[in-house]
């Protein structure tokens, strides 16, 4: 059942060519396969092709009936020689494939997922990422439903076929393995534009929807032109064919697949206009058009060798996206939202039964290592090389490794030995980074001795044990490092970029005139946690004076964060220091709003808890709600002012338009807490009046944990507005279950069976039960219901989308840190879930090691 890293074998057989001829339908498409196949090294073994769920109808090698036999999914054909043409003929049904996986359809459409494994859904391959082929497509189908016929690369031919059906034929000139490949089939309209590349190569840009949503692509069209350019710039990476294609689809897995010129899109991530999306939906969809687009090379043409090797790509794509996106608007508030992310999404992983490294050592499925550490934290092992590194240097590593690999499978190693041969620097010590699971924990205490004028920063690292991996080695931590004066508020000790390698270290800063305080993990240069001794009086000095951004940001989230442990301890939480600077953040005349939203943004439940031996969630949630509440009174007058002030038209998308926004609705949450009335009034004046969805969506998302009439009145007409439009529907849906309210679960179980909620469609589950599964306080409601109501929801989802069912596990896996009560249910919900017969590979992985 294990797959191993270790175990990797060259394949045996390799495929320069194939040729795939499709007779569409929904209900069933007939796929003849041709593949031209050569034997790779010395061997007599025979060719085995992956198959799932394909009804096989014929075998032939070279022309005439072939000997073969099935092997558990696998098809078995000898070969006499080194070289011969393998044809096969199977039936599939893409209507019933509810895994959305391989071709399924959607809204009336044909479209094809294949990463990882989906590929060996449509026809018999050998389905690993080291097997490049050259494409041929052929396909036909009827032409009224099936108007638009795309799939890789180039559009060669075209015509018509007999009764009322239609054919194309397209041809992809790049090698590339099989979980690029991709179809679409259906009836939808483009918007068309163009791009002309650094060598003056123009190139054909469609982004491909139903018709209706046409109005909705502006955005995501002005993304990707700004993603082309930017890659060129920055990477010099140019464009390599004459079109690109962007195709939205209503249900997808996930949010997008960088298949090779045919890029195939959550609808999510594609569709936006100021009436519809949030600014947040309009960032995320610039990034997640810029991460697909920045595939093409990080991905596609220089692909990985084995499904270990998936952060080779995904990590290096994101930080790609990442940097685009502190490019394009502003790189501190970017720096401060991606590593928002990496908290609450990696730093758990790292932290549970499922952590894994990196590049992980073994799977039982792969689908299950589409993480937040191979995503994000991989992500932060490019940026922490690229930080030591320098931008230069950086850039002649990524010129060797892409010229060095384009056409190849290539694996972390030789990544970083490109940045080593481009860079003539040693990573060597950074690569423990890939194979070390868990979040290291850096203590710092700084010592100042004015006679000598010396401030010593005394390290100490730790690597917590995770699951197979008891015992840790130390690591190297690069650590951006200044002294700020604690009367000047003036950098005294200029940033150092420290290399913390060894288990303790000191450092020694020279010239230290005034009090220093310390200002560490700068511009988060490692992804760890810091446990600095700095006290309150610190914390709210460096909140205002610190020179880096994100280590004010950073002193202004501790500051809070200590009064919201103390206060979950059960102990008295004193929150003066945390008002003053509150109010100092607001009224500062030199942040900009979006700062100011990010900076007095309260640290989530799940964020406190994860600073917990024992996760009480009831005294999370009071000692937070508590100090909202604090907040909320004492600064009213400012909040009430940053809530009111400079309207911006909501057509506005500029950042400083955004952080007014932003600031808004964060000022109104606070607000809410001090006066929950007034501020119902408020949220529902701000609902009626927003002409765009961040406002609109910003006031319901407060008003939903309120008790106020306005509530049910807003929900409503949310409602009615939304109700032909699923991306606006889905967050009717996620809203409700995100609310801070007793009754959550009640309404959460209630949703569930409202007429709306489809379970088989995959943004819809996850607004309802994603969003509910991250409200730390409902879910964990003292009765347990939560756990049997998630329980309930992956059982079901498992028998029609394992993937998805997969996903939804890791809240019910946390359940060694909750108190024993709590702990109990958990484990019980999860042995409920391992006991169901026909479990899915994918939610047994995750819920098996859950248990463990
Ligand atoms: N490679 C895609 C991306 O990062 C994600 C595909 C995930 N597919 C999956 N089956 N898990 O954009
Ligand atoms: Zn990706």
């Amino acid at each position: 059942l294990t797959i191993r890293r270790e175990d990797y074998r060259p394949p045996d057989w390799l495929v320069p060519e194939i040729a795939l001829d499709f007779d569409l339908g929904a209900e069933r498409t007939r796929v003849r396969a041709t593949l031209t196949v050569k034997k790779n090294g010395e061997h007599d073994r025979p060719l085995r092709l992956d198959g799932d769920e394909v009804k096989l109808v014929s075998v032939k090698v070279d022309g005439a009936d072939a000997a073969y036999r099935i092997d558990g999914e696998q098809l078995v054909v000898e070969i006499a020689g080194d070289r011969a043409t393998v044809e096969t003929e199977v039936e599939i049904a893409p209507k019933a494939n509810t895994k959305l996986m391989g071709l399924y359809a959607s809204g009336g459409m044909l479209c094809t997922q294949c990463e990882a494994e989906g590929f060996r859904r449509i026809t018999f391959f050998p389905d690993r990422p080291d097997v490049l082929s050259k494409y041929r497509v052929r396909m036909e189908g009827d032409a009224r439903a099936f108007p638009i016929l795309l799939s890789n690369g180039n559009r060669v031919a075209q015509g018509n076929g007999a009764e009322g059906r239609h054919w194309a034929e397209w041809e992809d000139p790049f090698p590339k393995p099989c979980y690029l490949f991709a179809l679409v089939a259906g009836d939808l309209k483009a918007n068309k534009d163009s791009f002309t590349t650094m060598s003056g190569r123009k190139v054909d840009l469609f982004i491909w929807v139903r018709e209706a949503d046409l109005p909705k692509t502006a955005h995501a069209m002005e993304s990707l032109k700004l993603s082309m350019a930017w890659d060129e710039k920055v990477y010099g990476r140019e464009y390599d064919l004459d079109l690109f294609n962007i195709v939205a689809v209503s249900d997808f897995n996930m949010g997008a697949m960088e298949n090779k010129s045919l890029n195939i899109f959550n609808s999510a991530y594609v569709l936006a206009d100021q009436e519809t999306a949030t600014d947040a939906d309009f960032d995320n969809i610039a990034r997640v058009v810029a991460h697909e687009y920045f595939h093409n090379w990080s991905g596609d043409r220089v692909t990985c060798r084995d499904w270990f090797q998936l952060s080779l790509k995904e990590g290096f794509t994101v930080f790609r996206d990442q940097s685009f996106g502190a490019d394009i608007g502003s790189p501190a508030v970017k720096r401060i939202e991606d590593v928002r992310v990496l908290r609450a999404a990696q730093f758990p992983e790292d932290a549970g039964p499922l952590a894994h490294p990196v590049r992980p050592d073994s799977f039982i499925e792969i689908s299950n290592f589409y993480t937040a550490t191979v995503y994000n934290k991989g992500a932060e092992l490019i940026r922490m090389m690229a930080t030591v590194l320098g931008p230069e240097k950086f850039r002649a590593g990524t010129d060797i490794y892409f010229e060095r690999h384009d056409g190849e499978a290539a694996t972390c190693d030789d990544f970083v030995k490109a940045l080593e041969d481009g860079s003539g620097g040693d990573l060597t010590p950074f690569k423990i980074w890939y194979s070390q699971a868990g979040t290291p924990r850096v203590k710092a205490r700084l010592d100042h001795d004015a006679a000598s004028r010396t401030a010593t920063l005394h390290l100490e690292q730790s690597v917590p044990p995770t699951p197979g991996q008891p015992v840790k080695q130390p690591m190297p931590i690069p650590l951006k490092t200044a002294l700020i004066g604690e009367q000047s508020g003036s950098e005294i000790a200029a940033e150092r970029l420290l290399i913390l390698d060894q288990p303790q270290q000191s450092f020694t800063f020279e010239g230290v005139d005034e009090t220093p305080l310390l200002s560490i993990n700068r511009n988060f240069s490692a992804p760890i946690t810091v446990s600095a001794d700095r006290g309150d009086d610190e914390l709210e000095r460096l909140a205002q004076a610190d020179t880096d951004p994100f280590a004010r940001y950073e002193a202004m989230q501790e500051l809070m964060m200590l009064a919201l442990v103390a206060g979950s301890r059960g102990e008295a939480m004193d929150p003066e220091s945390v008002i003053r600077a509150i109010g100092a953040t607001l009224k500062s005349n030199s942040l900009d709003p979006a700062f100011k939203g990010e900076a007095i943004l309260m640290p989530s439940e799940a964020m406190i808890a994860d600073r917990m031996d024992m996760v009480d969630p009831d005294a999370i949630h009071a000692a937070r709600e508590g100090l909202r509440k604090s907040v909320g009174s004492a600064l009213s007058d400012v909040l009430l002012f940053a809530h009111r002030s400079d309207s911006v038209s909501g057509a506005d998308l500029s950042p400083q338009a955004k952080g007014i926004r932003r600031l808004r609705t964060v000022a109104l949450g606070l607000l809410s807490a001090g006066d929950p009335q007034g501020a119902a009034r408020l949220a529902k004046t701000q609902f009626d009046r927003a002409d765009n969805m961040t406002d609109r969506q910003g006031a319901l998302g407060v008003l939903v944990s309120l008790d106020a009439p306005e509530r049910q009145e807003a929900l409503d007409a949310f409602y009615q507005r939304s109700h032909d439009d699923a991306l606006v529907l889905d967050k009717w849906f996620g809203l409700q279950a995100a609310a801070q309210r007793p009754d959550t679960v009640d309404q959460v179980i209630k949703l569930a069976a409202h007429r709306d909620f489809v379970i088989t469609n995959p943004n819809r589950l996850r607004s309802l039960v994603g969003s509910f599964g991250a409200n730390q306080w409902a879910f964990h409601s003292a009765d347990g219901r939560g756990y049997t109501f998630l329980a309930d929801m992956i059982i079901a989802a498992d028998k029609l989308n394992p993937q998805i069912a997969a996903r939804m596990v890791p809240p019910l896996g946390r359940w060694k840190r909750f108190e024993p009560k709590r702990a109990a249910m958990m484990r019980e919900a999860l042995e409920q879930i391992v006991a169901v017969p026909g479990l899915s590979k994918d939610v047994f992985e995750q819920v098996s090691k859950s248990l463990a």
